[in-house]
């Protein structure tokens, strides 16, 4: 199959349209059959749910071209899982989560121009969504939904590549406490848009959240978990808010039995991550990206950026997506 003639190499996080996406709607009360359509553009009512209260949940996954140049899928069956829990949380129907891997893996293969060469150092971004689309004016559920997956070929998340990014703690939060944290909802970065813009302006490239009840734990950042390193122990916060990343679980996984290190779970406190020697933001988008200094109000606290223990997580997690290193089982879904 001929590649779409891209220069891969110098791709950002942006969207470029592709030629396929999948859609299903759900009416009356049951999801159907769905199909792929190369109708990018979307028409729904002016009352739409999605567009008055923000009825909306996504995921974020990624396909890879592997060594021996097989399409694949890391972990998607997570991804289904996690956005069935999105849509319990925000009054949704869940679409059946054998159904959301099958989408995805269609959506894919129809696309399969457009996913990236092994060695280009680029991925297929893969976004799956559901939003609530039929008119609704007193605040309910909507009763008509659609659910949608395109893809679009990415580079590195963060502008200039891999480099120690520099990040500031937060004034502003990101999860109340039994608030929506833990799940995908739109709401949680439609309220981050005004924290991150500014966090550009002033010169940071992301924003580290605090725990919104007592401000004194280490959550996430506005797009990916935080990992930190010390004396060969992953550090990595516990917390009912945060987004169950796959990629912090992956990494977990890994550190401990691929690479033999403790792995600790918990709290971590603001006051302790001066003790820490690395520091990593994980997920799809962000793989593992280091982290150089985080600035706590005017403290500078500075991590080794792509230490020795980042860059064996990066090398062995992405070993694993792309063929190089055997992967645990159930870990990599084969596309074509
Ligand atoms: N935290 C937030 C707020 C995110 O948006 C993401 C991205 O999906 C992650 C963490 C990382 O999750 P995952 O590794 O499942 O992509
Ligand atoms: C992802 O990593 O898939 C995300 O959804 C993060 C988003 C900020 C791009």
């Amino acid at each position: 199959m001929e590649k779409k003639n891209l220069d891969w190499q110098s791709l950002g996080f942006g969207y470029v349209q592709t030629d396929l996406r999948y859609v299903a709607n759900y009416r009356n009360g049951a999801w159907d059959q769905g199909g792929l359509t190369s109708q990018a553009d979307i028409t729904m009512n002016e009352c739409a749910c999605v567009l008055q209260y923000a009825q909306t949940c996504f995921e974020g996954m990624k396909a890879y071209t592997t060594e021996d140049g097989k399409i694949v899928c890391f972990r998607p069956d997570l991804n289904a899982a996690r956005m069935a829990d999105s849509c319990r949380r925000l009054e949704m129907p869940v679409f059946p989560e054998d159904r959301f891997v099958e989408a995805v893996c269609e959506t894919v293969r129809a696309n399969a121009a457009w996913v990236p060469p092994y060695g280009s150092g680029a991925t297929l971004y893969i976004r799956p969504y559901m939003f609530g689309i039929d008119p609704v004016i007193g605040v309910k559920p909507a009763s008509e939904y659609q659910f949608r997956v395109f893809v679009t070929p990415v580079g590195p998340y963060f502008k200039g590549g891999i480099r120690p990014l520099t990040v500031r703690i937060s004034d502003l939060d990101r999860a109340a406490p039994r608030g929506t944290g833990h799940v995908k909802a739109g709401l949680n970065y439609a309220m981050s848009l005004y924290n991150i813009t500014d966090a550009h302006r002033q010169g940071y490239d992301e924003n580290v959240y605090v725990d919104s009840a007592t401000r004194t734990f280490i959550e996430e950042t506005g797009g990916a978990n935080i990992v930190f390193i010390k004396d060969g122990t992953l550090v990595t916060p516990h917390s009912d808010t945060i987004l169950p990343s796959i990629t912090r679980r992956s990494l977990l996984y890994v550190a401990k039995e691929y690479l033999g290190m403790n792995v600790e779970e918990r709290p971590v406190a603001l006051s302790e991550i001066g003790d820490f020697t690395e520091c990593g933001l994980c997920g799809t988008a962000a793989v593992i990206s280091p982290v150089g200094a985080i600035d706590d109000h005017g403290t500078v606290h500075t991590y080794a950026g792509m230490g020795p223990t980042i860059q064996k997580l990066y090398d062995t997690l992405t070993g694993i997506q792309l063929g190089r290193l055997p992967a645990p089982e159930g870990w990599i879904k084969v596309i074509e």
